[in-house]
């Protein structure tokens, strides 16, 4: 870990029912939770009011999308307005699994990004590539397309995360070396494209195979300034031991 606060996310996807989450609401109550580390949690939307009741106020609340202006007319999307109505303060924007099963483009990426920002909303905004892209070579071009199509006005709102599609679910998760090194690569296109001083504030967290086992090799790394999630995020416990594997 190396810049700012380090960024702990719980990405729960598509899971859980009430009670399911209860319990794991109940579990985060009463986890010890360190106090150097911002922690968030991004519940499915029907269960956010939920969450927000009986969550903790150290954690605090992200959605797992958002409509790219003004709510209306768009059946089955959510606003920014909405999102923060109801509490939130994050919304998970770009997530491999949007991107290539729902088929989201960056393009529609940035719009979303660009609307939440301007609206107040903390963006975890995720890159990362397909397995094919790292065997031919093209990791640092395809991460660095994706960043480019968060060209947004200021980047104080924004945390990077980066989450290697090969790696997600799968329980392969990437060696701190090759975290690191893409860790490295996306701070430097942020000096050479944004400003030096965004490269060294910006948080840049990994995802993809997290758990209780390999978070602290990782935590360890220089430009791994926190995780971002999944699986592991619902078991209460485990994801406290992560959050606290901060160095
Ligand atoms: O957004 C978090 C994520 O995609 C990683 O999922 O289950 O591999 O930790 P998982």
């Amino acid at each position: 870990a190396g810049s700012g606060k380090f960024f702990v996310g719980g990405n729960w996807k598509c899971n859980g029912t009430k009670d399911s989450i209860s319990k794991l609401i109940t579990e985060l109550n009463s986890s010890t939770l360190e106090s150097d580390v911002d922690v968030v949690v991004a519940p499915p939307f029907v269960y956010i009011d939920q969450v927000k009741n009986s969550l903790t106020d150290r954690i605090e609340i992200a959605a797992q999308n958002s409509w790219t202006g003004k709510g209306g007319a768009f059946t089955g999307e959510i606003s920014v307005e909405q999102l923060k109505d109801i509490g939130c303060k994050w919304v998970v924007l770009g997530h491999s699994e949007r991107r290539h099963i729902i088929g989201e483009n960056d393009q529609f990426i940035g719009k979303k990004a660009a609307y939440a920002l301007s609206e107040g909303l903390g963006v975890i905004a995720c890159i990362g590539e397909l397995l094919e892209e790292r065997e031919a070579g093209k990791t640092f071009d395809v991460c660095f397309q994706q960043l480019k199509a968060y060209a947004v006005p200021s980047w104080d709102k924004i945390v990077i995360a980066y989450e290697p599609v090969w790696a997600i679910g799968t329980g392969k998760v990437a060696t701190p070396e090759q975290a690191q090194e893409v860790h490295v690569a996306i701070r430097d296109w942020l000096s050479k494209n944004v400003s030096a001083e965004v490269a060294s504030k910006t948080r840049i967290i990994y995802g993809g195979s997290v758990n209780g086992g390999n978070c602290a090799e990782l935590a360890k790394q220089e430009d791994i300034d926190g995780f971002l999630v999944g699986g592991a995020s619902l078991k209460g416990p485990e994801f406290a031991t992560i959050i606290n594997s901060v160095t």
